[in-house]
């Protein structure tokens, strides 16, 4: 007999575990959530919050998504991405990122009806996992997850109270393992991953000074520093992370894994900032130091039976393009509204096979990026000089070359800004944080044909509602003056028919289906006169239906099926997909 029972147990309070917990009890399901430690992530880490998080963070309520942009440093403050030889040295280049450039601003707001934005995990953390408890899921501190056991009614999951040593058994119908980089879960569940751990290492700076003097002027989250000659650290180019404007730093600086893990005292933690900084009078309140690992690995299993693993437990990479804590929500985002409707009796248990079949993709596709973009600033380093010698003086030598009035020179800058203008594969790769397109039994092509890419898909959002990807965003008016964004209309926990004039059929099927398969289903017709206005005509260009067509989205805003016209009979119709989506 188990000490503790409830439907979902979630082991970990990170992004992962924290919005799985908070929409899991939105959804009105009865959960837990443990985290071995007395609280939530104690240093910054993840801070870039992309505009699809920021829509789960919507989802949830916009008190939610508004108390996001209350902690977090705006838009308008993370883009000026520069590259130079210290904060108080020369500027080598830069570059407009995180939606900063004008062309990419617009892409931005077309986009979405949320904005990106830069929210240290100390911030996210607390929001989510208080939207969680304040919802109804119990929350367990100090208790560590040792072992589970699964068999086909549940999960009987062992587990220390750290407070009391005792070890304590959670019964639940499902676990799910947000249990961080170096999962016991994933690994008990005996998950498969691909890649390599431990490729690179890193420590992180925490420090307090004001730094304004420097970086007002040049607003940005990240300062790249190259410094030949730096007698720390492997490829002598630094990171001075802003934590909050401008009196909160992380310097994050590599060592060699080879080598043993290097000690950082507060001696060696100045130093490093003084040099990076370029003052070398310069006193830092140092907050903490740690040293972490870079790793390639992802899963290519991401569950097994009823145990079911997310965020970092199942892609593991550097902090490159900012994808660490976006992903992670966006995997309970994927999960929580199945096992909702599984648990509900509304769905088949093979619904949550998609989890698996829509998320491993993802997982492999940004744990490739992430990696991809450590080596794209070999060029920059190519550029300037530095992989010919390591030879400080001629490093700097070969730098300076760049400033001469010579053809070399000229060629030389060129590469430099072609390097330099490269790296919005990390900075600014709208594509890869908003292109899912999922592709399982969870959604129903009905045999049509993917449509292509038009421009780079890493690099452009490119809208679409061919089923499996995420609904297309478009303001649409209701009588009052009032705005919503079509995201709106869909997600809540619930699917949802979004048609337009003569396809009063689809509503009408919703209200019959709904009832009959025991769930809820939000109908909205589009067009004039109708509950909601398309005055701009974006959500007529966007929806690639006809006025009586239907576009359904599931509870994550991902359509699951479209159809260009009315049917003869869309109740039949609508039966027939909620049959194969929901395995019924
Ligand atoms: P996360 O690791 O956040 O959470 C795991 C949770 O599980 C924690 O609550 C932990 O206590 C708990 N847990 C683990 N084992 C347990 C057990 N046995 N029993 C009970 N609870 C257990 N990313 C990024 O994009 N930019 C960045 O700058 C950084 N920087 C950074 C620095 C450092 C020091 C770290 C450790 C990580 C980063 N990251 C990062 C990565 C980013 O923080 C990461 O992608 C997300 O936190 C992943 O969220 P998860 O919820 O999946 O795991």
């Amino acid at each position: 007999m188990a000490d503790i029972t409830t439907d979902v147990l979630v082991i970990g309070t990170g992004p992962a575990g924290s919005a799985t917990a908070a929409l899991l009890s939105t959804y009105g399901v009865e959960n837990m959530v443990i985290n071995r430690y007395r609280w939530l992530a104690n240093t910054p880490r993840a801070h870039i919050t992309n505009q699809r998080t920021m829509e789960v963070l919507r989802d949830l309520g916009t008190e939610v998504e508004k108390e996001a942009y209350l902690f977090a440093t705006e838009q308008d403050l993370m883009g000026e991405n520069i590259f130079c030889t210290s904060l108080a040295g020369e500027e080598i280049g830069r570059l407009k990122t995180w939606g900063k450039h004008p062309l990419s601003r617009a892409e931005h707001q077309l986009s979405s009806p949320s904005f990106m934005n830069d929210l240290p995990q100390t911030f996210m953390e607390p929001l989510l996992f208080k939207t969680a408890c304040s919802r109804g899921t119990q929350a367990r501190m100090s208790t560590e997850y040792l072992s589970h056991e699964q068999d086909a009614e549940g999960v009987t999951t062992t587990c220390r109270d750290r407070l009391t040593g005792r070890n304590i058994t959670i019964r639940s119908k499902y676990l799910v393992g947000a249990d961080g980089g170096n999962s016991r879960v994933a690994e008990h569940a005996g998950l498969e991953f691909e890649g390599k751990m431990g490729v690179g290492g890193s420590m992180n700076i925490l420090f307090k000074a004001d730094l304004s003097k420097y970086v007002a002027h040049r607003p940005s989250v990240l300062y790249w520093v190259l410094q030949p000659g730096s007698n720390v650290g492997g490829i002598g180019m630094g990171l001075v992370r802003m934590v909050r404007p401008w009196n909160e730093w992380l310097i994050v600086w590599g060592y060699d894994i080879n080598e043993p893990e290097p000690e950082v005292d507060e001696a060696f933690a100045t130093k490093v900032a003084r040099d990076l900084v370029g003052d070398p009078e310069l006193e830092i309140d140092l907050q903490s130091v740690s040293t972490w690992t870079v790793n390639n690995m992802y899963a290519t299993t991401m569950s097994n039976g009823r145990v079911f693993c997310m965020g970092d437990a199942t892609h593991r990479h550097p902090p490159s393009n900012g994808l660490g804590s976006n992903t992670s929500i966006q995997d309970g985002f994927n999960l929580a509204w199945k096992l909702s409707m599984v648990l509900k009796g509304q769905a088949g248990p093979k619904l949550l096979a998609s989890y698996q079949d829509e998320r491993a993709p993802v997982a492999k596709q940004i744990v490739t990026r992430a990696n991809q973009s450590i080596e794209e600033f070999g060029p920059i380093f190519e550029a300037l000089g530095l992989l010919e010698s390591i030879d400080p003086v001629k490093m700097q030598q070969n730098m300076d070359a760049r400033c001469d009035d010579t053809p070399e020179a000229e060629r030389q800058r060129e590469a430099v800004r072609k390097a330099i203008a490269s790296k919005v594969y990390e900075f600014d790769a709208h594509g890869v944080e908003m292109n899912h397109r999922y592709k399982s039994d969870a959604v129903l092509m009905d045999g049509q044909s993917e449509p292509p890419f038009d421009k780079d898909p890493e690099l452009h959002y490119q809208p679409t509602t061919f089923p499996g990807a995420r609904l297309p965003h478009a303001w649409v008016f209701a009588d009052d003056g009032s705005k919503v964004s079509t995201l709106d209309l869909a997600g809540k926990g619930s699917f949802a028919v979004l048609t337009g004039i003569g396809g009063q059929g689809w509503v009408d099927a919703a209200a019959e289906v709904g009832e009959e398969f025991g769930i809820e289903i939000a109908a909205h017709v589009i067009g004039p006169r109708q509950q909601w206005h398309d005055f701009t005509g974006d959500w007529a260009r966007a929806r690639e239906v006809r006025d009586s067509g239907v576009i359904l989205t599931r509870p994550d805003q991902h359509v699951a099926w479209r159809r260009d016209t009315i049917a003869e009979d869309p109740a039949a119709e609508l039966r027939r997909v909620l049959k194969t989506v929901l395995d019924r």
